[in-house]
This record gives C-alpha cells, sequence and structure tokens, in this order.
C-alpha cells in the first residue's frame, strides 16, 4: 500500500493509506483522547473525544480522528482552543452520567472541565459501547446488547447467554470506563443466573 504524508502537531508523519489519524498519531507517540476506541475493535466514532483539527488548502474543519483516514498533505492539530473547548464540553456532559469515572476525573482536570456544569443524571453508563462491541467482535460471544434508544438507550446482559459464558470470560470488564458494566453483570447474574442454570439440568 501506498503511503501517505502529512503533519500532525508540527511533525512530518508518513502512514499507510487506510490508517486513520488517531492510529497514525498515536504511532507517532501523539496522544489524542479516547473512550470508545479500542485497537481490537472496528472504529466506532461514539464518544467524539478524540476530534481533531484538519487543515486542507487553508480551510480547517474538525473530523473524528479515530474514524478518518489519513490523506496527503494535510495539516492535523490535536489541541487548539476550539477542540479543547469541545473536549471539555464532552467531558462535562459525560459527568452528568458518570461524575466519579476515574477516566473522566483525570480528563476533566487536563481539559479544566466542571463535572457540575450539567443536571446529574447518573445513569453510569456513558454509551461507549466497548463492552457490547468487544463481547460481540472479540469474543464473539454475545452475551451483551443495546436496548432501546436515543436517552433511553441501556446495555444489557442476555440472561441465557451470560450466565453460561460471563463467569468464564470476564474479559470486558476492564475496559468498561465507569463502574456500570460491573454493576450490570452482579444485578443479571443474582436476578436470573439461577434460573437459567436451573433450566439448564
Ligand atoms: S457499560 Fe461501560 S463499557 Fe459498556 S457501554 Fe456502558 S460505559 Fe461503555
Ligand atoms: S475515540 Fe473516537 S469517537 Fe470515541
Amino acid at each position: 500500500m501506498s503511503d501517505i504524508q502529512f503533519e500532525i502537531d508540527g511533525i512530518q508523519v508518513t502512514a499507510t493509506k487506510g490508517r486513520t489519524l488517531l492510529e497514525a498519531a498515536q504511532e507517532k507517540g501523539i496522544s489524542i483522547p479516547t473512550l470508545c476506541h479500542h485497537e481490537k475493535l472496528e472504529p466506532f466514532g461514539g464518544c467524539r473525544l478524540c476530534i481533531v483539527e484538519v487543515e486542507v488548502k487553508g480551510w480547517t474543519k474538525l473530523v473524528v480522528s479515530c474514524v478518518y483516514p489519513v490523506e496527503n498533505n494535510i495539516i492535523v492539530r490535536t489541541r487548539s482552543e476550539k477542540v479543547d473547548r469541545i473536549r471539555k464540553t464532552i467531558i462535562e456532559l459525560l459527568m452528568a452520567h458518570a461524575p466519579d469515572a476515574p477516566e473522566l476525573v483525570k480528563l476533566a482536570k487536563e481539559y479544566g472541565a466542571d463535572r457540575n456544569r450539567y443536571e446529574k443524571d447518573p445513569s453510569f453508563c456513558i454509551h461507549c459501547g466497548l463492552c457490547v462491541r468487544y463481547c460481540n467482535e472479540v469474543t464473539k460471544k454475545n452475551a451483551i446488547g443495546f436496548v432501546d434508544r436515543g436517552i433511553n438507550k441501556e446495555i444489557s446482559f442476555i440472561p441465557e447467554i451470560a450466565a453460561r459464558e460471563c463467569n468464564e470470560c470476564k474479559e470486558c470488564f476492564p475496559l468498561c470506563p465507569t463502574s456500570y458494566l460491573q454493576a450490570a453483570f452482579v444485578l443479571t447474574e443474582s436476578l436470573s443466573f439461577a434460573s437459567y442454570s436451573k433450566e439448564s439440568k
């Protein structure tokens, strides 16, 4: 595959065609914050925290770096007044749902985000989809899914699969940026695993 040449934060970068800006930056040791990205998973572009500024022929736009492919001669800025302002707002919105999530607390410090800016709605899940996608794409067990849509969307273990598969696996647990996944598992386990174990005897 042909190589693409461009600039990130003043550094000249060469990357293989088809790589994303995030991957190219990471290969150069340039850090871009992410919440829904995982190197084993298909790009998702859900949290928007990884936005960066891209300049093409003098025009500037904001793009989601984990899904945006590298292009010749572009100038990428991973931090700018606009990028930082948007990241700060995203962090503040997510903190309304999961105010104590360690990753968010760390990011809030870096971007000067106010955890109390938006009215609290502590649903704890921030819909990054890491658990659902990892269970589907990597372990291929399909034991977790999203139910409902929009503001009512939430993750849910599928008890008949989870009762059989999850205790031996739990590979998704450390991926969750909040405490919600473990709590949801414990709840599902206590409410419904026993009946599925009995049924399977
Ligand atoms: S439970 Fe955790 S890993 Fe799963 S979508 Fe919600 S925040 Fe992400
Ligand atoms: S890491 Fe790119 S949108 Fe979440």
